[in-house]
């Protein structure tokens, strides 16, 4: 098992030479789910429509340098990233929703001369196999709800990000109403049997400034349409204590 694992990482390494930790004891994310990678296809092509582009597009607005993306899934945040971009790092654990994002950047790259540099990293939040203060802005788009450890990805994404780097988050949480809150306890359990390992009202604000990230231009959304277990969305931008940039 260490040594295929290994070896993957030295694949990705000598694509992009972005891996700085990837060794024999590094994760081994071994998920694979096409079918939930199809569904999320399906359902987010109608949800991008919707209004969910638009959003995704004001938020990377605020990206810029070298970037790392979180879970990055299908790659829905690819056509959004302005040109202040240099590099995007995206991570993902699930194999087959790499070969969506893979084919996604492949696509973007021959149409786009001024498409950043991309370089796909099979790896999960709470271990990223990068070196510290090596990012200048982290991203993370409908992530952290899925996580299995929010404290340890937050922790992961503090360590990697330069001082003064930002993290742009756009998640749903735990919502401000009690009633709607209620439901978000009550379904969690067969809404992550559904939905891909989805956790419902998480305190994602909370665990974000727990983390010791300062808030910069943040909101809170209210996202429709869709069911109200997932309509509150933290929106904007949080720093990593250090050098004003
Ligand atoms: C709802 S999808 C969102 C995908 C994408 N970020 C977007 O905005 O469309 C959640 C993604 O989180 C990924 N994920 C699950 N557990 C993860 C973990 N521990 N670390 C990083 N990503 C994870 C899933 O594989 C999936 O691609």
């Amino acid at each position: 098992m260490a040594r295929k694992s290994s070896s993957r990482f030295a694949i990705a390494a000598s694509r992009g030479d972005e891996l700085t930790r990837g060794t024999a004891s590094s994760p081994r994310p071994r998920r694979s789910r096409p079918v939930f990678a199809a569904a999320y296809s399906l359902v987010s092509s109608l949800a991008e429509r919707a209004g969910l582009a638009k959003i995704r597009r004001r938020l990377l607005l605020g990206a810029r340098g070298r970037v790392l993306e979180l879970g990055a899934g299908t790659g829905l945040n690819l056509a959004h990233y302005p040109p202040t971009v240099r590099t995007v790092v995206a991570t993902e654990p699930d194999a087959a929703m790499i070969r969506r994002l893979r084919s996604r950047v492949a696509s973007k790259t021959r149409s786009d001369a001024g498409f950043p540099r991309w370089v796909v990293v099979q790896a999960e939040a709470e271990r990223l196999p990068f070196a510290s203060e090596s990012f200048d802005c982290v991203v993370t788009t409908l992530v952290l709800c899925s996580v299995a450890d929010l404290k340890a990805a937050l922790s992961e994404s503090m360590r990697v990000l330069k001082p003064g780097g930002r993290l742009l988050v756009f998640e749903h949480q735990l919502s401000a109403n009690r009633r709607v809150a209620r439901w978000q306890r009550r379904l969690r359990g067969p809404w992550r049997a559904v939905a891909g390992g989805c956790n419902l009202g998480r305190a994602i604000e909370k665990a974000i400034v727990d983390a010791g990230f300062e808030p910069g231009d943040v909101d809170v959304l209210d996202v429709r349409p869709t069911l109200p277990i997932l309509r509150e969305h933290v929106f904007g931008s949080y720093l990593k204590p250090g050098d004003d940039r």
